[in-house]
């Protein structure tokens, strides 16, 4: 997601895996330089976490701004930043039901991204294709990150990870503009309102998607 403004980061960091992908990072300027963060009330963890998201964040931003298009740095919406600050103020075993349900709206919400991307690129089947393809990648890495928390969680612990993917799902991908922008709201809410099925979803990328446990 859940790039990412913090959350799919933190997100990983929570279920110590690592290489983020982010899908709020988008909102950053190009311009934005690397803020020192050892200030952080929240310590070492969310110290790193923001580091990570600066560096996504303009990496993102260099790469989009090739294409000339103006991106403007502000904060994360509410509901990620206090997401982010559960994942990195609280310990892992309490907080993996909320990273859990993070990586669940990531895996729709970087659905609905692909779809969404190469709906828009059809009549420019290489870009479509390429789009596809990296989309896919982080899609198969999402799931693995679903599995992995379903694994290491027990049958409470996944009914948690449930109700809050059910509670909050829709609301973080509904605070991201670009999603909404790029998707509208009512596709959001039907891809959120479907029944989350990681065992199809990773059948659907045979060889690139494993889950250790569905939810
Ligand atoms: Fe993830």
């Amino acid at each position: 997601m859940v790039v990412k403004k913090g959350v799919k980061i933190a997100a990983r960091s929570a279920a110590g895996m690592p290489g983020p992908r982010s899908v709020t990072a988008i909102s950053a300027a190009p311009s934005a330089r690397p803020q020192r963060t050892t200030t952080s009330p929240l310590g070492g963890e969310a110290s790193i976490a923001l580091r990570r998201t600066h560096y996504h964040t303009r990496i993102l931003a260099d790469a989009v701004a090739i294409f000339g298009l103006p991106v403007h740095a502000r904060p994360p919406a509410l509901a990620a930043r206090v997401i982010v600050k559960l994942l990195v103020g609280t310990p892992e075993r309490w907080n993996r039901p909320l990273a859990g349900c993070a990586e669940m709206a990531g895996c729709v919400i970087f659905r609905a991204l692909r779809d969404r991307g190469v709906e828009l690129f059809a009549d420019e089947p290489e870009v479509a294709a390429r789009i596809r393809l990296l989309y896919d990648e982080i899609l198969g890495d999402e799931i693995g990150h679903v599995g992995y928390l379903a694994a290491v969680l027990g049958p409470a612990g996944r009914a948690v990870m449930r109700g809050l993917y059910r509670a909050l799902g829709h609301r973080l991908a509904g605070q991201l503009p670009e999603l909404v922008a790029l998707c509208g709201r009512a596709e959001l809410r039907r891809r959120f309102g479907a029944a989350f099925r990681l065992g199809e979803m990773a059948a659907e990328l045979p060889g690139r998607a494993y889950a250790a446990a569905t939810i």
